[in-house]
């Protein structure tokens, strides 16, 4: 990637629109906008669909997504249509008996915590929800230091995020992947707010489930998404009983009679219907454009504007929590104690910047086609919102 490029043009972003929200949804870029479109086109003629594409783009999914988080075998990679439902596999695969304990983040996104909740009172066991600490600075470090001492020998889960998603606190995943390893507990990560916007490798991080939302930073469409199941979870019970999950699925003159035997890898986790016409090539479109933008690149550009911002905003009394221990792409604000938050969101809105506000919170989430220019008009909303 080109550090001067403007990726603006590859986007629809109405003029004058700060978007500053790929946290919430991403813009659908052009060319996967078309693949949608190609897609809804050759539907009118079924015809024009082959057998092979309830396999081939599932394939390619598996594979692209495989090559972003560095796992050698895409059947690794399952599809699935959201979180909640990849979280759902992933408790049913998952030994928690009465007396363990389950842990994660408090506030962490509810697809990743009714799951664990509902597991712990069936099994008789307790979720541990380890609040953050007070307000001050060192707010999310003292919030690692707290994930990690939840973990002990009884713990028969984590699943965290790598970023809260609603202020982008970070948390160290080797570290608490570590230990969670160390006391024999699954290690389950929600990526949702991290894959495609940072390097996510999971050689390093080490995961026994990555779980992830396509309409983030994947830059997908809504309603499809993956994950990656570790060996740990090879010979599981899905949710579901689909044909196509079975070995020879793909030979259609003989699915009456077909096997039960589910194909190998995560594959038996893919939900009914996954070869999805429309959004699987919007799906594969977009993971082609983020390996080649490269996490890496996403995250160096949305670090130099999360940067300027944080330092303009702190100087206004905003609370922003150490640069170590942020996001580089989702940047929490704290609005200082006269800003009146409603006032402040009109504001927004009235300039056609948009961001998530939450209570006293802003949630600020670039990405490519952002500049400094977006971030800029938004600093100027608070600083005016202060007069
Ligand atoms: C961290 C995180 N996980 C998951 C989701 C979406 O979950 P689901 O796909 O179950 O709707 C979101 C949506 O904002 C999120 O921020």
């Amino acid at each position: 990637m080109h550090a001067s490029r403007s990726f603006k043009p590859l986007f629809s972003l109405p003029d004058g629109l700060h978007y500053l929200n790929c946290a919430y949804m991403a813009p659908l870029s052009r060319r996967v906008a078309a693949a949608g479109h190609a897609a809804l086109d050759r539907l009118v003629a079924p015809s024009r669909v082959p057998a092979s594409d309830f396999f081939d783009p599932c394939d390619e999914v598996r594979a692209r997504f495989a090559r972003l988080v560095n796992v050698t075998d895409p059947q690794r990679i399952a599809l699935i249509p959201s979180v909640s439902y990849g979280m759902a596999t992933v408790a049913r695969n998952t030994p928690v008996t009465a007396g363990g304990n389950l842990v994660v983040v408090e506030g962490q996104f509810p697809s990743n915590v009714h799951v664990w909740r509902r597991l712990a009172t069936e099994r008789r066991a307790e979720l541990r929800s380890v609040p953050a600490p007070g307000t001050d600075g060192g707010r999310a470090r003292g919030w690692n230091e707290a994930v990690l001492a939840a973990i002990d020998e009884r713990t028969a889960v984590v699943s965290v995020p790598p970023f809260h998603w609603t202020d982008g606190s970070r948390f160290d995943l080797e570290a608490i992947g570590g230990r969670a390893r160390d006391r024999g507990a699954a290690f389950v990560v929600d990526g949702t707010q991290a894959v495609g916007a940072v390097p996510f490798d999971c050689g390093r991080t080490a995961p026994d489930a990555l779980v992830c939302a396509g309409y983030k930073w994947l830059t997908g469409p809504y309603s499809v998404g993956v994950a990656y199941f570790g060996p740990v979870f090879d010979g599981g019970v899905p949710l579901e009983e689909n044909w196509i999950t079975r070995r020879g699925s793909d030979d259609f003159a003989r699915l009456a009679t077909g096997r039960d035997e589910y194909r190998p890898g995560a594959v038996r986790y893919d939900v009914g219907e996954r070869s999805n016409f429309v959004l699987l090539p919007m799906l594969g479109a977009a993971l082609a454009q983020v390996l080649e933008w490269s996490p890496a690149a996403v995250e160096t550009h949305t670090r130099a504007l999360t940067d300027g911002a944080a330092e303009a905003l702190r100087t206004l009394g905003c609370g922003i929590e150490e640069d170590g221990w942020r996001a580089p792409h989702i940047l929490g604000v704290r609005l200082p104690a006269g800003l009146d938050p409603a006032a402040l969101a009109r504001e927004l809105h009235q300039r056609n910047i948009s961001v998530s506000v939450r209570g006293r919170g802003l949630r600020v989430a670039p990405h490519l086609y952002n500049d400094a220019d977006d971030l800029a008009a938004l600093v100027e909303v608070v600083r005016g919102s202060l007069d």
